[in-house]
């Protein structure tokens, strides 16, 4: 018994000293980010009312990103900042980036100073400009995209950046429904989407509604 013992604590002890450094030093550095940013969104829970997306979404966009390894991220609408928040927390865990575009100045510098506060500014480039001029002269790759700005606008965003979006990257369109058909008159866009040989398109339901629509390998 006692020689079990033993050996089991020689066993923890070679083990918890083999763990590398760096790997304490990243988790540590990762277990901060989420405790700052958990703390950050629980301080403005209901407080969201620029058009933000609800909770549920903000989620989602962030275990795809996270999921996937995504870290090329783009996204048209940042408002005050919730969805950019949400996604820029699962790009602090993949080692990416999001650019976000915004074309009123004040929700562009409120959406500044959210960004500072939840202390995700280094994994944000924000934009002021009309994302109508910007989007077809971003370069990309990108590996995700979150369009969530003038909806008559939806389909031309889609159709300039979906070259750019790599094979296995996601397109995530704000307020579209399969089910809630015609959802703010985009039964049109949701068909476009269904019907694209090259993009397999899902929909969630579980917030206010999204497409996430994946670029499959061309045959
Ligand atoms: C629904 S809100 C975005 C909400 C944001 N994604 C969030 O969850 O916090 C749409 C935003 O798109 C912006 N917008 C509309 N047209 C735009 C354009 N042409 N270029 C850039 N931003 C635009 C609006 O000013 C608005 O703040």
């Amino acid at each position: 018994m006692r020689k079990l013992l033993l050996a089991t604590l020689m066993t923890a002890a070679v083990l918890s000293a083999s763990v590398p450094p760096l790997f304490s030093q990243e988790h540590d550095r990762a277990a901060a980010m989420d405790k700052k940013v958990r703390a950050f969104l629980e301080s403005r829970a209901g407080e969201w009312r620029d058009m933000n997306v609800p909770e549920a979404d903000g989620r989602l966009l962030r275990d795809i990103i996270v999921k996937n390894n995504y870290k090329r991220a783009l996204e048209i609408g940042t408002s005050t900042g919730h969805s950019a928040i949400w996604i820029a927390w699962g790009l602090s865990k993949t080692g990416g980036k999001l650019t976000t575009i915004e074309i009123d100045e004040a929700r562009h510098n409120k959406a500044l100073e959210n960004f500072r506060e939840a202390g995700l500014s280094e994994y944000i480039d924000a934009r002021r400009t009309d994302a109508h001029e910007l989007v077809p002269k971003l370069p990309g790759p990108f590996d995700f995209v979150f369009s969530d700005a003038d909806k008559d606008w939806y389909k031309e965003y889609f159709d300039a950046v979906a070259p750019k979006l790599i094979v296995g990257g996601c397109y995530v369109t704000h307020n579209v429904s399969d089910r809630r058909w015609n959802l703010f008159g985009l039964g049109g866009y949701v068909d476009y989407l269904k019907g694209l040989k090259n993009f397999e398109t899902t929909f969630d339901d579980r917030g206010a509604g999204v497409s996430i629509s994946c670029k499959k390998r061309e045959k």
